[in-house]
């Protein structure tokens, strides 16, 4: 596969998984019933999209990259594990707060991905 269709792959998976992040996080935040219903019968997609995400973006580090560790992803890669933590913690413990932080974190990493040669890190 070229750079291109990889780094194209990595971003569908980051559009889907932010997609599920928001919706989830917004009946969270207005419908705590629906929340739990929709948690539950879509944990094991989530897992497979956060998966799926972790993979294609280590995919595109190492065709791009070659496993070079350059600072924007090293910051990319923290906040990735913090936010998905965090994402974990919020939803079961119905947190909104918390909830709403891991959506700054995702948007923020996001940002990043598409500024960071702009912003020179
Ligand atoms: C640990 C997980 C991740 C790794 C190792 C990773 C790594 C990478 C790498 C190396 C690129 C190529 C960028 C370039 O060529 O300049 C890329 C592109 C991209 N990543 Fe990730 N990524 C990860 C997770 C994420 C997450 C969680 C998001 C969004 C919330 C994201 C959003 C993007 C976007 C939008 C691009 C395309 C940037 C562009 O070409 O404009 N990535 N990623």
């Amino acid at each position: 596969m070229s750079d291109v269709a990889l780094i194209k792959m990595h971003e569908g998976f980051v559009y889907l998984f932010l997609i599920s992040l928001f919706i989830k996080v917004t009946l969270l935040i207005i419908n705590v019933e629906l929340f739990r219903v929709v948690r539950n019968k879509t944990k094991i997609v989530e897992m497979i999209l956060g998966s799926l995400l972790l993979i294609s973006g280590a995919m595109v580090w190492n065709a791009v990259y070659s496993f070079d560790m350059q600072g924007w992803i090293l910051i990319k890669v923290v906040l990735m594990l913090a936010g998905i933590g965090l994402t974990i913690v919020s939803f079961k413990k119905e947190s909104r707060p918390l909830a709403f932080l891991s959506v700054l974190i995702f948007v923020f990493i996001y940002m990043l991905a598409r500024n960071h040669v702009a912003w020179g890190i």
